[in-house]
């Protein structure tokens, strides 16, 4: 039998704007979510994740960013109206949007900062699923062109946006290759 942790494991899922509802996560939860992000493991105790946490207004702001953010790197083949509106409506259709953010203390290879910050985003969307919170980490290649606007140090990078709300989707299998096809025993 499957304990909490593992059913967590199996069934959190990518859940997307399309599926949010209007539901607020309470300031509660969002701090609940935060302190499990808190509390990835972390090589030398550097703690390197770093997080801006845009809801309300904050989302507008972020919507309207990431939107000039693409008319200004998007060469004009390939640019169009409709996907400089949806970049926007990623943020202002989710109901929280946290930017990840690594801070690279120059003590360890940064891999292995990368790294501990990885796993504090699972341990966000473990979190968030158990309070019924979907959500999922975005990496599109604007995140390169936040800096100015999260007010990133030298040694800080963002490296993607975990966004966020209650849903309506339903439960779904992950899609997997079997685990075997990955591991080699060695006995
Ligand atoms: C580092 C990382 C970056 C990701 N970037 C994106 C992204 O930019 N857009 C997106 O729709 N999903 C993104 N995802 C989510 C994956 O597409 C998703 O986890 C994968 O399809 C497996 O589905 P599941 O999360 O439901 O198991 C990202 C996941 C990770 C770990």
């Amino acid at each position: 039998m499957k304990n909490e942790i593992l059913k967590a494991i199996q069934e959190r899922r990518t859940v997307n704007q399309n599926s949010f509802t209007d539901q607020d996560i309470s300031q509660e939860n969002i701090l609940t979510i935060l302190e499990a992000a808190n509390a990835a493991p972390t090589h030398k105790r550097t703690q390197p994740w770093r997080f801006v946490v845009f809801q309300k207004d904050g989302l507008q702001r972020l919507g309207t960013e990431l939107s000039r953010i693409y008319r200004e790197i998007t060469p004009a083949e390939k640019y169009t109206e409709l996907a400089e509106q949806n970049m926007a409506k990623k943020a202002t259709m989710s109901n929280v949007a946290i930017a990840i953010i690594v801070n690279y203390t120059g003590e360890l290879p940064e891999w292995e900062e990368l790294a501990a910050t990885a796993c504090s985003v699972q341990n966000i969307w473990l979190a968030a699923h158990s309070l019924g919170i979907g959500g999922y980490w975005a990496s599109p290649g604007l995140i390169n062109h936040l800096g100015p606007f999260l007010h990133l140090a030298e040694n800080q990078k963002c490296v993607g946006i975990f966004y966020m709300g209650h849903h309506n989707s339903e439960p779904r299998e992950p899609v997997r290759s079997s685990i075997e096809d990955k591991v080699r025993w060695e006995e």
